[in-house]
């Protein structure tokens, strides 16, 4: 099995979700590959009722660690439950980077997404700055020190090079493919490695043929139902 998921970040309204995933299930009929979408939290509610019964599976951008209480404007598992999610993406770089999100409070998250059964799309991915300095093995093992031993069965890693992400850059296929080979070293249970940054329809297919890569975690591409077509086939082709 391997994994396409598209994660629209704040971007799409109920509306867009609607018209696309309309499309999308006109587009595709995968055979091997499971395809998720990850929309805004104003979206999730319309999501449940527009992929129920096909193979679209679906899920949450972040959330908070606590069940319930006094966190103006955060999202908790039990409120996801109630949209009956299918992943969770726990630690993503904009959450690390912009929201200051530190390992300590992404373990929480990702010990309270197994609490309410919710599986886990953990991200970890090195800067610009880190790569250069040749410490990537470091960060990547520093990102997943507190989380290798509990991210269990169902749940994925998805790794995003922050220099990556939404630059057009991508590291060569062999990077890819040893950076994952690490992220796997580093696990205590064999679960699925995504690569994320800058896919699109035009570098899908190479990305596919990477024997380490079980997928990838799209984003800018992942708005435009008719390139994120071509990326899923690209992975249900290359098997
Ligand atoms: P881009 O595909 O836009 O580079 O974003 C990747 C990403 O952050 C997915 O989570």
């Amino acid at each position: 099995m391997r994994y396409v998921f598209g994660n629209w970040k704040m971007n799409g309204t109920l509306a867009f979700a609607k018209e696309y995933v309309d499309k999308l299930l006109e587009l595709v009929r995968p055979a091997s590959v499971q395809v998720a979408l990850f929309p805004p939290f104003t979206a999730l509610g319309g999501f449940s009722d527009f992929v129920k019964g096909t193979f679209l599976k679906f899920g949450a951008q972040n959330m908070h660690y606590e069940d319930s209480g006094a966190f103006t404007g955060e999202i908790s598992p039990v409120m996801l439950k109630e949209f009956d999610v299918d992943y969770v993406l726990i630690g993503h770089s904009e959450r690390r980077h912009i929201f200051l999100e530190n390992d300590e409070m992404l373990m929480k998250k990702v010990e309270a997404a197994h609490r309410h059964d919710i599986p886990v799309v953990f991200c970890v991915g090195e800067t610009l700055e880190e790569r250069r300095s040749g410490i990537t093995r470091d960060i990547l093992k520093r990102q997943l020190i507190l989380v290798q031993d509990i991210l269990s069965t169902g749940d994925i890693v998805a790794y995003e090079p922050v220099w990556a992400i939404g630059t057009g850059v991508t590291p060569t296929m062999e990077e890819i493919g040893e950076s994952i080979s690490w992220v796997k070293e580093l696990l205590k249970a064999e679960l699925p490695v995504l690569y994320g940054g800058s896919v699109n329809k035009g570098n899908a297919a190479d990305i596919a043929r990477v024997s380490e890569v079980d997928g990838v975690l799209v984003g800018g591409a992942s708005l435009k139902v008719e390139e994120f077509a071509i990326i899923i086939e690209a992975f249900d082709q290359n098997i």
